[in-house]
């Protein structure tokens, strides 16, 4: 059943999990279409709340849940089982009163075309209060609802990071701090924490980042001072690393070649003066938004669409001095901001991904003029999107050349250096930074 503009919140974000589990959509595509269904910005705020809370906890919820009903719903019944989840999600992770959860939950199912339902739904969530002190958490021997990971990911991570592999995914699944870059083209960061100070928003510097600023609690971003002017955007602290490590000159000719939406181009633009900057990303609905953000930052650069890993229709035969190259990824050190990431990726994309992004390195390579510099970044915290793409293109172009990184943050590995999801309040990021031998 297609929701409607009248439907009751619950119901839909009992539709948003059923597209996104059930269906592979994305979340934030789902959200941003609920939200547009939804007028009322309490209402709005529950949807995401829940929708992200499901997703995060998604595998302890769903063991919990099996515990309460005697028999797996049908599969033309899984809009249920997604209600179900939610309500034990606000139950037990939100804490909104039994009755407020109990009704609501009913009154969506009504309005889900599900009348029958309504009984059982009543009958789950109020047993699952009165089983509340009888419910034995998850243990190592259930991993899935333990870590909240499908187990392939656990596995996975848990080879690349023998030693962190729980801290990891703890972080993954605890809720991300609301991270924000200022634009120094228009105030300092200090100036930015006054203003907060002054909108009764409490907020501190983030360490590591110049510009980084990290808020106590999510608001919209209307409600942050001057954001329509241009003052700040909202950014994770690891994402702010890249600029200051790609280490353009001002005047310099710099290729953002996975630009889209765009967070890394406009810090660059904001930090360098007169950079002849081109945007560059195969998706142009994605591309829009670095044009909306240049233009509500005042900043310009180049915006073309095309294959990083095929220039010839869109170079225009002159060398860069920088590239970031900021390649598609897993995304698996960004999951605690998109917990979907978690149900929609497989073992065999890590079998595609290396392939596909030695790929943008090499057609990028002969761009890059000698003595220039090449920062390869991903979102994932697996080596092999990392260390081991780098260490094949590296034997690849004999002209390559991985630099030093001296920083105190993240970790060093083979080639780059790492930050693990949720060390210093970030993302799980990597960096590693290229340099092209110089014609002797
Ligand atoms: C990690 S995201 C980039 C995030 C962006 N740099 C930022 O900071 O906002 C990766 C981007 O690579 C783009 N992409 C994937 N394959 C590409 C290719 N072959 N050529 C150019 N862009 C590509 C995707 O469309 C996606 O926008």
């Amino acid at each position: 059943m297609k929701a409607q503009e009248s439907t009751p919140p619950r119901a839909r974000v009992a539709h948003v999990l059923l597209n996104v589990i059930n269906d592979g959509a994305s979340l934030d595509r789902e959200l941003d279409a609920a939200r547009r269904l939804t007028p009322d910005p309490r209402n709005q705020a529950l949807i995401q709340e829940c929708a992200y809370g499901v997703l995060r906890h998604y595998y302890s919820l769903r063991r919990h849940l099996s515990q309460l009903i005697e028999r797996p719903l049908r599969k033309r019944d899984a809009v249920i089982e997604m209600l179900l989840l939610s309500g034990l999600y606000q139950l037990f992770e939100m804490q909104v009163p039994e009755h407020a959860v109990v009704d609501a939950s009913a009154a969506a199912v009504r309005s889900l075309d599900k009348s029958w339902a309504s009984g059982l739904v009543n009958a789950t969530l109020r047993n699952a209060l009165r089983q509340r002190e009888r419910f034995v958490p998850p243990t190592t021997d259930d991993a899935e609802a333990c870590w909240n990971h499908p187990r392939w990911l656990i596995d996975t991570i848990r080879a690349a990071w023998p030693d962190d592999w729980q801290r990891v995914m703890q972080a993954a699944t605890a809720r991300p701090p609301f991270t924000l870059r200022v634009n120094r083209r228009q105030l300092a960061r200090d100036e930015y924490l006054v203003r907060l100070q002054d909108a009764d928003l409490a907020a501190r510097a983030l360490a590591h980042c110049p510009d980084g600023i990290v808020l106590e609690s999510a608001v919209p971003v209307s409600s942050l001072p001057g954001f329509d002017a241009g003052l700040v955007s909202v950014q994770d602290g690891a994402a702010q690393l890249a600029a200051p490590l790609l280490d353009a000159q001002p005047g310099q000719r710099v290729l953002d070649a996975c630009a889209a939406p765009g967070g890394k181009t406009m810090h660059l633009l904001e930090t360098v003066d007169a950079l002849e900057l081109t945007a560059l990303d195969i998706d142009p609905v994605r591309l829009a938004r670095v044009n909306q953000s240049a233009a509500r930052l005042g900043l310009q650069c180049r915006v073309i669409a095309g294959d990083a890993a095929l220039p010839a229709p869109w170079w225009d035969g002159t060398l860069y001095d920088r590239i970031l190259l900021d390649a598609p990824c897993s995304a698996t050190g960004v999951i605690r901001r998109h917990p979907d990431i978690k149900l929609h990726r497989a073992p065999d994309d890590l079998a595609l991904l290396p392939a596909r992004q030695a790929a943008i390195f090499d057609g990028l390579w002969p761009l890059l003029r000698p003595g220039g510099k090449l920062l390869y970044a991903t979102c994932s915290i697996l080596p092999q999107e990392n260390d081991d793409v780098l260490s094949a293109a590296l034997q690849r172009h004999r002209d390559a050349l991985a630099a030093p990184i001296n920083v105190a943050w993240g970790r060093p590995t083979r080639h780059g250096r790492q930050i693990l999801s949720g060390e210093h309040d970030m993302d799980g990021f990597y960096f590693c930074v290229i340099e092209k031998a110089a014609h002797d």
